[in-house]
């Protein structure tokens, strides 16, 4: 790009040097002819002043060298009498330029009454000359001439200097455009080719790459949000390669439970009573897999876009009870203690989808059922403020350590102790996911081995 500007303006340089001393040339001869002129009028002037002896020929030399002393360089003034004899040459001494001209030009300037003008090179120093010759005239007669003689030669430095002029322009302009280009370079160009440079390795499916901090302020947001784009991407990438690893890990163990379960059976190694025992083992497995393939089914379902609840007035209260009822032999099993805070006739309606909302208090109050110990208890409270409809559901036994509080939402978290527990991990992320999708909230709090799950949706009147 510099280079091809570089390129244009050197020639652009040479076309103006060229046409400035065509220029040049036609404005020095013009000039020099206008001057010479309107000198030559008032020398003729002068001429006639001498004729009529109004002034000595004395001062009438004097005052024309003097004139040519003021006047334009190289030049030399000859005059005529009118007997075509020169009576005065203001350089007397140098040799003239090619005479044939200058006795051709006289002859034509008496004979025609008409100022001529010649140029010539001389062969010798190639230096152009001219011969500018330009009658006296009195009552229609040539009374004498004065001849301008020289070269133009005294207007070449001045020339020059301007052509040097020009191209130091030039270079000088050449030489700004470049530091320009530098600087930008540094600035901006560099920094946009190491964002492009980023970019295609990001859509290459490198996700570690960053564009480096060299960008400058007026970049440095693109390079930010380039950055920014690279890291949830490589999040999300990471996120997929986990729920992949959990999901082989969730399906591996019971498929080894079963394959080992089978052979045993096959190898007839146990009594056939054991077998029974065997076979419900590996009937629970197949169950513990259905339930992870439909929780899984579920959990992408409700997190597709095109996902949609069914909407409709329900009352929370009534679907508490009827969750709880669910669960009964297993409270009467581990002889749970379950108290509820409200009455039969307590009614909180919210907007919502009836079968999710079961799904939501199923998963929560099961749980409860999972982590309380024998002789445990279990705590359900429900409350309503004309904005939002609380529900807690609190139980007794470990509790969830401050480590793991964090995480239990998450898609196939399971705090420590329950890593060998029968279910997968699925449970809080679908309940957490449907809650968000009602306008709702979810919050635990664990504090001496009681844990408090928090819920609330906003209410309808
Ligand atoms: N009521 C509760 N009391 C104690 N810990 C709980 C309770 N509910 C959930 N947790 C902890 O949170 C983890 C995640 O729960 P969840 O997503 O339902 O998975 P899962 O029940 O399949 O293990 C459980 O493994 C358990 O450690
Ligand atoms: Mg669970």
């Amino acid at each position: 790009m510099i280079l091809t500007f570089a390129l244009s303006l050197i020639i652009y340089c040479i076309i103006l040097n060229f046409l400035f001393s065509i220029t040049l040339d036609s404005f020095i001869q013009q000039n020099r002819f206008n001057r010479l002129m309107k000198d030559s009028r008032e020398i003729g002037q002068l001429y006639f002043n001498l004729l009529d002896q109004h002034i000595s020929s004395d001062e009438f030399a004097r005052n024309i060298i003097e004139r040519d002393n003021l006047a334009v360089i190289n030049s030399r003034i000859l005059i005529y009498n009118e007997y075509r004899q020169i009576i005065l040459d203001t350089k007397q001494k140098a040799p003239l330029q090619n005479n044939m001209i200058l006795t051709r030009d006289i002859e034509k300037c008496f004979n025609d009454s008409k100022q001529t003008c010649s140029t010539f090179i001389n062969d010798t120093n190639r230096v152009e000359y001219y011969y500018y010759t330009v009658p006296f005239i009195r009552q229609g007669q040539v009374k004498g001439a004065i001849v301008y003689h020289g070269t133009y030669q005294g207007y070449a430095p001045a020339a020059n200097m301007i052509i040097v002029l020009i191209w130091a322009t030039a270079f000088l302009f050449c030489g700004a455009l470049s530091l320009l280009y530098i600087v930008l370079s540094k600035k901006i160009v560099n920094p946009l080719l190491d964002m492009n440079k980023t970019t295609r390795q990001i859509a290459a499916g490198d996700f570690s790459v960053r564009v480096p901090a060299n960008s400058t302020d007026e970049l440095k947001e693109l390079s930010d949000s380039i950055n920014y784009m690279a890291s949830q991407l490589e999040d999300t990438e990471d996120a997929r390669r986990r729920f992949l690893e959990n999901v082989s890990h969730e399906l591996r163990s019971p498929i080894t439970v079963i394959r080992s379960m089978l052979q045993v059976i096959i190898e007839k190694k146990v009594s056939s009573d054991k077998q029974v025992y065997y076979t419900e083992m590996i009937l629970n497995e197949v169950l513990r897999m259905s339930q992870l393939i439909n929780d899984l089914m579920d959990l992408t379902h409700i997190q597709s876009s095109d996902f949609k609840l069914e909407y409709e007035r329900v009352d929370i209260a009534e679907l508490l009870r009827r969750s709880i009822a669910k669960f009964e032999s297993i409270f009467t099993e581990k002889k749970i203690v379950m108290r509820i805070t409200f009455d039969e006739y307590f009614a909180a309606y919210i907007r919502g989808d009836e079968l999710r909302l079961v799904q939501i208090f199923d998963n929560l109050i099961k749980n409860a059922a999972s982590y309380t110990p024998e002789t445990g208890d279990i705590l359900v409270e429900s409350s309503e403020d004309g904005k939002w409809v609380s529900v807690t559901i609190s139980n007794s036994g470990e509790g969830i350590s401050p480590e793991d509080l964090p995480y239990i939402f998450e898609r196939f978290y399971k705090a420590n102790k329950a890593r060998n527990s029968e279910g997968v991990g699925l449970g809080l992320a679908i309940t957490k996911q449907l809650i968000i999708l009602h306008g709702g909230t979810i919050e635990v709090e664990s504090t001496n081995g009681v844990s408090c799950f928090k819920v609330a949706f906003p209410a309808e009147i």
